[in-house]
């Protein structure tokens, strides 16, 4: 469904991404892994247009999306949650929610979304009226995913979901992550640093070090692999 080839981007004269090859198959999730400044928000940043690579090639569908605008990338259902989640904190947790929903025009399909994405997260029905700068971080995380499900993506781009949240919060939005995949068959390329995590929800996962992918494959493999427990997930 989506597929990077020879990804080299740059900030300036700093190469951020030394030639990445990735491949993201309909229904699955893929977790990319790696500590801090390897190029993972990069990686995202490439593939939403945000951040345009200098050479290689994205193909979303059948079509190469690398020179085209972020609106147009999102319109075509690729849609982003970005790391550290950028809610808009002065509107409420309803007119965040219809934001997420501002290229569709079905108001029937519209309404079924709020709908379902509340009962994803219920504490969203709760707070619909407060403003979402009002919001705890992990609600804030929950709102982020919503507004990003009510574009109806084909695929979610999701940067560290985990962070800065208490154990319990995690838990619950990564089971709410494997849920959307399994109901709606939303294809999802998961962002952490957090990799025993990421890997217990994910199909496959790439490991990215310092701009190149240093290590890929299934994530049970991955998580059994000793050289892989000790060099990633703390033995
Ligand atoms: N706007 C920018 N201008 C210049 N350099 C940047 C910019 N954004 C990122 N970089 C550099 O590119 C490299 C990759 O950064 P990136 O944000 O992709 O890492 P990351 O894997 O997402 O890290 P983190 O886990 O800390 O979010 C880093 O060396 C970073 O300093
Ligand atoms: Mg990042």
């Amino acid at each position: 469904m989506l597929k990077l080839t020879g990804i080299h981007t740059y900030y300036g004269n700093i190469e951020a991404l030394k030639g990445i090859n990735l491949e993201v198959k309909k229904g699955e999730i893929i977790a990319l892994l790696g500590s801090n400044g390897a190029g993972k928000t990069t990686t995202l940043a490439s593939i939403s247009g945000l951040v345009p690579p200098k050479r290689g090639e994205i193909v979303f569908d059948g079509e190469s999306i690398i020179n085209q605008s972020p609106e147009s990338i999102v319109s075509k259902g690729l849609i982003q949650v970005p790391e550290g989640r950028h809610i808009f904190p002065d509107l409420t947790v309803l007119e965040n929610l219809k934001m997420g929903a501002y290229l569709r025009r079905d108001k029937k399909g519209i309404a079924d979304d709020l709908e379902y994405v509340m009962s994803l997260f219920p504490i969203l029905a709760k707070r619909s009226t407060q403003s979402g700068g009002t919001l705890s971080g992990g609600e804030q995380q929950m709102l982020a995913i919503s507004r990003a499900l009510m574009g109806r993506p084909r695929m979610l781009l999701l940067d560290e979901p985990s962070l800065g949240l208490a154990p319990l919060i995690i838990r619950n939005i990564f089971d709410i992550i494997r849920q959307i995949n399994l109901e709606q068959g939303t294809t999802i390329l998961l962002v952490e640093q957090n990799a025993n995590l990421a890997l217990r929800v994910a199909h496959r996962a790439y490991i990215l070090t310092t701009g190149s992918i240093t290590l890929s494959g299934v994530a049970d493999d991955l998580l059994a692999d000793e050289g892989v427990r000790k060099a990633y997930l703390g033995g």
